[in-house]
Formats: structure tokens, sequence, C-alpha cells
């Protein structure tokens, strides 16, 4: 197979004989049938040394080589303070020093929002249960574990709204720069026709609710 003769079949004839280029077809999880959420070693190590959290499985690693993933710890812009530049000070952002770093800069009500992205919540393969892929109990799953100082760190999960299973997707966290200004959130972007293009008009899309 060539790309050029790849190029003149149509879609039906490379999907009846199988020819879509193995290397483009999505990614499977590090472990399709299990799922959940995995992170890459460097955002474990730097959670061990700052909080004693320890986000490794017993049963799973991270998969991709570290020079494929964005850079760590990412820079963070503040839309309300762009005057500052980067205000993380080279490091990623978790529970401690947050008050030291961010008074005076952001509000209390814009502190007290960062601590919740912080937070770590119980989630399936870190909580207290004997159902964990963690060794010890777990305290849970930060937003910013995954969205790393409001961007991301090559973290990844399985969607969970896609059946029978072999079909879910891998999930790769998207970064949350941006998404102040976006109207609509979707999983796996699939809301982006509501989105305006250049084209439309400048009024708000309309969405019809659904149960
Ligand atoms: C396990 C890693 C992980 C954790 C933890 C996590 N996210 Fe995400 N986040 C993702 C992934 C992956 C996507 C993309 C989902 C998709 O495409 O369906 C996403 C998407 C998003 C989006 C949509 C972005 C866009 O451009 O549409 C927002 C907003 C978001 N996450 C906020 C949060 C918040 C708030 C928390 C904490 C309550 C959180 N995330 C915790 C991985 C994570």
């Amino acid at each position: 197979m060539t790309w050029e003769k790849l190029a003149a079949l149509s879609p039906e004839e490379i999907t009846a004989r199988d020819a879509f280029p193995q290397g483009f077809l999505p990614l499977p999880h590090a472990n399709q049938p299990e799922g959940g959420m995995v992170f890459p070693k460097f955002e474990i190590d730097e959670l061990k040394k700052q909080e004693d959290r320890d986000l490794t499985r017993f049963d799973l690693d991270f998969d991709l080589p570290e020079h494929f993933v964005p850079e760590f710890p990412p820079p963070i812009y503040l839309t309300t303070r762009s005057d500052l530049g980067d205000v993380s000070k080279g490091k990623a952002r978790h529970h401690r020093e947050l008050y030291e770093l961010f008074n005076g800069i952001l509000n209390p009500k814009q502190i007290e929002g960062l601590r919740l992205l912080l937070t770590p919540f119980p989630q399936q393969q870190f909580n207290q249960t004997e159902d964990r892929r963690s060794t010890r109990a777990s305290r849970g799953v930060a937003c910013f574990d995954c969205h790393a100082n409001g961007h991301t760190n090559g973290a990844f999960h399985l969607v969970g709204d896609i059946r029978p299973q072999q079909f879910r997707h891998r999930i790769e966290t998207t970064s949350l720069r941006g998404v102040n200004i976006e109207r609509l959130f979707g999983s796996q972007r699939g809301l982006k026709t509501s989105r305006t293009s250049p084209n439309s008009s400048s009024a708000p899309p309309t969405l019809t609710a659904t149960t």
C-alpha cells in the first residue's frame, strides 16, 4: 500500500479492505479492558514529594515516553492578571504554599476555587476500599493531578459514556487554558458543531436540553 493508492480509495473501500494505517488508529488504554486513571511518573514523584500522596497504580504504568508529553511543570497564566506572566514560579502547584503564592494576586473567592481544584477526591482507582489500584488507601485525585497547573500533563483514562468496553476511547487530559472563553464543554469535543464558526452570527448557540 502507498499513500497515493490510499488517497484514491473511498472511505468505504478503505474500511472494507481494512487498509487504514495502523499507526493512525486511536491509541488504546494501557489496559483497555480495565481502564481507569493513569498518571505520568513525573507527576507521581512530585505529588509524593509535596503531599505524600501516591498515585502509583500497582497494576499499570504510564505508557508514553516523557518527550511525547507536555513540559512539566507548565506555566500558569491568569486571565485576571495577564501583566504578571507566568505565576507558577516554575513549580507544580499542589496544596502547599497555595496561600503564600496567590494571596494578593487572586481574591479570596478565587483562592477558594483553586483550593477545590487542588483537593483530592476519592475515585475508582484511588480510594479507601479494596477495589482501589494503589497499595495504600488513597485520599484520591485532584483536578490538577491531571490538569497540572491548569494545563495538562498527559494523564489519561477511558471515557465513561461509550459501550461496549472495547469501543471506549482513551482520553488524554486536555488543557484548561482558554476554557474561560468557551461557551460549551463536551465529552470528546462532541459538541464542537455547536461552537460558533467564523461565518456564523454572533448569537450564542442554542441547545435543546436532553435528559
Ligand atoms: C484523570 C485525569 C483528570 C482529572 C482528575 C480531571 N480531568 Fe478534566 N479532563 C480530563 C480529560 C481526559 C478531559 C477530556 C475529556 C473528553 O474529551 O471527553 C478533561 C476535560 C475537562 C474539561 C473540558 C475542557 C474543554 O476544553 O472542553 C474541563 C473544564 C475539565 N476537564 C475540568 C476538570 C475539573 C474541574 C476537574 C476536577 C473536578 C477535572 N477536570 C479532573 C482529565 C481529567
